[in-house]
């Protein structure tokens, strides 16, 4: 096998021509060492027992399987021992996890989907995890609102997938690297450098289930799609949905593709101005796709602008190759 770069000697170069710093390096290793425990436990399956549900529901009110709840409780063990860490949010959690006295604070905050894709557990699908680094500037312990800065603070994000391979792909705002983790070893190996996302695609996800409910603006991007070469885009166009955002976002980051996870009447209905994310979902892949060359916008604003005003806060998501996230943008305007 050919000799790869690993994420520690990766990480290393980007502290020395980027200057990220010795913390953020340190954390960057401990996120990944958490998401090597969990490829783990995914890996194995019902043979680890932690397939099906937990029983228990999340502030969201969603049923939690028992690897969510697993997931979280390694995400924030094993992170909160960095010593760079001042707090994490958690998609499984009401409030933030307060990094305890015994730990040594840093200077970061950490907003996490620990398995992001739930719903896929049980069929041996695609899963992942989404984090999103923060900074915090003080020595004092965080509160809740201290976590709500908008995407563009980040300092770093990424995901890893867990699926046929268990990929980490990360971003310090200087381009989108991809490492794929070698089993023998547990090491990270660079596999995939400076992702970019080509401007044209003739692929799209969405579910395509909630079509009686969808906004104008998404209704005629769809209709157009799937009239292919006979209507006004004349041209036949492919669908994807893995079910799991990490899933879909890969994708789209290995051969581009435009996702959508508009709000609709039916969840405004209920109060909900879409279901992904701001803060563990959307940001994090808003700045991926933004350094991979593509864009990502709530049909309103940039997602990396929108300023968060809770937690768990929800926002449509339009993202990916740049020409056909642009086309949704105008309709929206229109
Ligand atoms: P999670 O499992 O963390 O709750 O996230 C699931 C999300 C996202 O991964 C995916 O794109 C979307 O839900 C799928 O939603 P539908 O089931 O409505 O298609
Ligand atoms: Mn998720
Ligand atoms: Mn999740």
């Amino acid at each position: 096998m050919r000799k790869r770069v690993s994420l520690a000697d990766y990480l290393a170069n980007e502290t020395q021509v980027n200057h990220v710093t010795a913390e953020l390096v340190k954390l960057t290793l401990t996120i990944a060492d958490a998401c090597v425990d969990i490829a783990a436990l995914v890996r194995h399956g019902e043979l680890a027992d932690v397939l099906g549900a937990s029983g228990q529901q999340n502030v969201q009110g969603e049923d939690q399987k028992k690897l969510d709840i697993i997931s979280n409780d390694v995400f924030i063990e094993k992170t909160q021992a960095s010593g760079a860490l001042a707090g994490i949010a958690s998609e499984e959690l009401d409030h933030h996890h307060p990094i305890p006295d015994t730990h040594q604070r840093g200077s970061y905050l950490v907003t996490v989907d620990p398995l992001d894709g739930s719903s896929n557990i049980d069929v041996n699908g695609a899963t992942g995890t989404i984090f999103s680094v923060l900074p915090w500037a003080s020595d004092a312990a965080p509160r809740d609102e201290d976590f709500l800065q908008a995407g563009n603070r980040q300092v770093l994000a990424g995901y890893c997938l867990y699926s046929s391979a268990t990929m980490l792909v990360l971003t310090f705002g200087h381009g989108v690297a991809g490492f794929t983790l070698d089993i023998e070893t547990g090491d990270f190996l660079l596999s995939h450098e400076a992702m970019k996302v080509p401007a044209e695609t003739t692929e799209f996800a969405i579910n395509a289930a909630y079509a009686a409910h969808w906004y104008p603006p998404v209704q005629r991007y769809i209709d157009e799609c799937v009239s292919g070469a006979a209507g006004p885009r004349e041209t036949d166009f492919n669908m994807r949905w893995a079910g799991s955002m990490v899933g879909d976002v890969h994708r789209i980051l290995c051969r581009g593709g435009v996702f959508l996870y508009p709000a609709d009447a039916r969840m405004e209905k209920s109060g909900r101005a879409g279901k992904l994310r701001l803060m563990y979902e959307a940001s994090p892949m808003a700045w991926l796709m933004e350094q991979a060359g593509g864009l990502a916008h709530t049909g309103a604003s940039e997602i990396m602008a929108v300023q968060p005003t809770s937690l768990h806060q929800r926002v449509p998501v339009f993202l990916g190759s740049s020409d056909e996230v642009q086309r949704l943008i105008d309709y929206h305007n229109a």
